[in-house]
């Protein structure tokens, strides 16, 4: 269950309180009762379990008279004037986990923070934490033991800041479990058809515009990469189109998502090694449907548009095969060598039709390449684009969002690597490395002129291990990124 957040100027009914204490066993806000309550006993207890505040250390501790809490738990915060606004968010992950047994947490972290954090991005980044740290996925576990924790009460000044920062925060933090929820469900559970329903449901919650094309509507509109994809499984595509409009919006932003909801290479098949994750093919799209559904509540001003391509990659007798062509969207065709390399074609339709559009800014979000696995690891996505200013809106959304991304090049030069004998393009090159530059530079082909970011989270979108406000599985990598971009989103020049 998702805990509810409260700011409450003293909590008189909490099963565990956590406090802060700082390197060198230093007592943050609220250690100092508890100091008290039990007669100066910390001290002690630090020393004998060698608990010397390290960021991230705890240590139960019992409760004592006048805490009005069950159990007491020290949370190690390092250094005070590093503790910001991520280190928050890792706290109230850690809170989160530890008050599993308990139905109430209090807890006095956000008075720890660094002196010149803003309030309001202290408070939302621990949120997203308490909701982070709360996630499981237990739908087809049969002995299932979920956190009973419902209530997590951050005890501090009312302040209208701190009390909107926490909304965001366990707003944002629904979002991105929601995401993670769709990634960790398994292929069979969630069709092309039952993403695009689903999609219609949030658009109906969230106020936003949906329209799905399917069948004959996907030739109409000339979608020939989602088509070529689609071909090969039994489940049919569909596109989705969800839209944000708020009156008086001046801008426009695109988001795109790779949603691909099993990849199993289709003929050009993948291992059995290399199939194991590939339900979580569809983690952009998510992404970027979760995003949208935050924007009401959140007042965002910008118009914001999502275009969703939804495929399942499989091989049959229908299925593309390496060697046909492709038309896409805008026109440009595409010899498909390998039917591996199917994100960027149906990207390709969606990225079309968003700079189609007129869109003043598209970001695509996409598991595209294993070769960015290699480059970065599974917790850094690679960001390429077309134009700086708005490569550097993303990385700054990125940064704030605490979501880790790194600038990689599109360099003119490997653009020959995808040159065909028989079309305009080929979608894998014959050799040369660099396989996610030459993934961005695909992309840039169906991109017009619109300033164009693409992040590659083909690692950051699937965790081994839980850590900090990541958990084991999906992540939903990408929800916090999207969310900040579209609520700061300016119009790039
Ligand atoms: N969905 C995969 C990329 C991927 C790999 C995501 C590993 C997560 C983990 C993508 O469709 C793919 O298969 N890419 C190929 C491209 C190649 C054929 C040029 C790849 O990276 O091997
Ligand atoms: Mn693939
Ligand atoms: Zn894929």
């Amino acid at each position: 269950m998702v805990p509810s957040i409260e700011l409450v100027s003293t909590a008189d009914d909490a099963d565990l309180l956590v406090v802060p204490v700082f390197t060198g066993g230093e007592l943050g806000r609220g250690a100092e009762r508890v100091d008290a309550a039990l007669d100066g006993a910390l001290d002690d207890f630090m020393r004998e379990t060698d608990f010397t505040g390290k960021r991230g250390e705890t240590l139960a501790v019992p409760s004592g008279d006048g805490l009005n809490a069950r159990a007491v738990l020290l949370y190690g915060a390092g250094d005070h004037d590093t503790f910001d606004a991520a280190a928050l968010r890792r706290a109230g992950a850690t809170v989160a986990r530890k008050a599993t047994r308990a139905a109430t947490v209090a807890t006095t972290m956000l008075d720890a923070v660094a002196d010149e954090v803003d309030r309001g991005a202290a408070a939302q980044a621990f949120a997203e934490g308490v909701e982070l740290g709360a996630y499981e996925f237990l739908r087809y576990k049969s002995d299932a033991k979920p956190s009973r924790l419902q209530r997590a009460l951050v005890i501090g000044r009312a302040s209208a800041r701190v009390r909107t920062g926490l909304e965001r925060g366990a707003r944002i933090g629904a979002a991105v479990a929601w995401a993670r929820d769709l990634v960790n469900e398994p292929a069979a559970a969630k069709s092309p058809a039952d993403i695009a329903d689903i999609a219609r449901k949030v658009a109906r919650a969230s106020g936003l515009k949906a329209k799905v094309f399917e069948g004959e509507q996907l030739e109409r509109e000339r979608m020939g990469g989602v088509l070529g994809v689609g071909n090969g499984s039994q489940r049919p595509p569909r596109f989705v189109r969800l839209e944000y409009a708020p009156a008086g919006a001046r801008a426009t932003l695109a988001l795109v998502g790779k949603g691909v909801v099993f990849d199993s290479g289709g003929l050009s098949l993948k291992t059995a090694g290399g199939m194991e994750a590939m339900k979580t093919d569809m983690s952009g799209a998510a992404a970027v449907i979760a995003a949208m559904s935050t924007l009401r509540d959140l007042g965002v001003k910008a118009r914001v548009v999502g275009y969703v391509p939804l495929v399942e990659n499989m091989p049959s007798g229908t299925a593309m095969r390496p060697g046909d062509v492709l038309t896409m969207r805008n026109g440009k065709t595409v010899e498909v060598l390998n039917t591996d390399a199917e994100g960027r074609l149906i990207l390709a339709d969606a990225l079309a039709l968003a700079a189609e559009e007129g869109a003043d800014a598209v970001v695509d979000v996409a598991t595209l390449t294993g070769a960015v696995v290699v480059a970065l690891g599974d917790k850094i996505a690679g960001l390429m684009g077309s134009n700086e200013a708005w490569i550097e809106q993303v990385e700054g959304a990125a940064e704030r969002a605490d979501e880790r991304v790194w600038h990689l090049p599109l360099p003119d030069d490997y653009r020959r690597n995808l040159d065909s004998d028989v079309a305009d393009l080929r979608n894998v090159t014959a050799s040369g490395g660099g396989g996610s530059l030459t993934a961005g530079l695909f992309l840039r082909e169906f991109t017009g002129d619109a300033p164009w970011a693409h992040l590659d989270i083909a690692g950051a979108a699937r965790a081994s291990a839980d850590d900090g406000e990541v958990a084991k599985g999906g992540t939903g990598f990408g929800v916090r990124t999207l969310v900040e971009l579209a609520a700061t989103f300016k119009k790039p020049r």
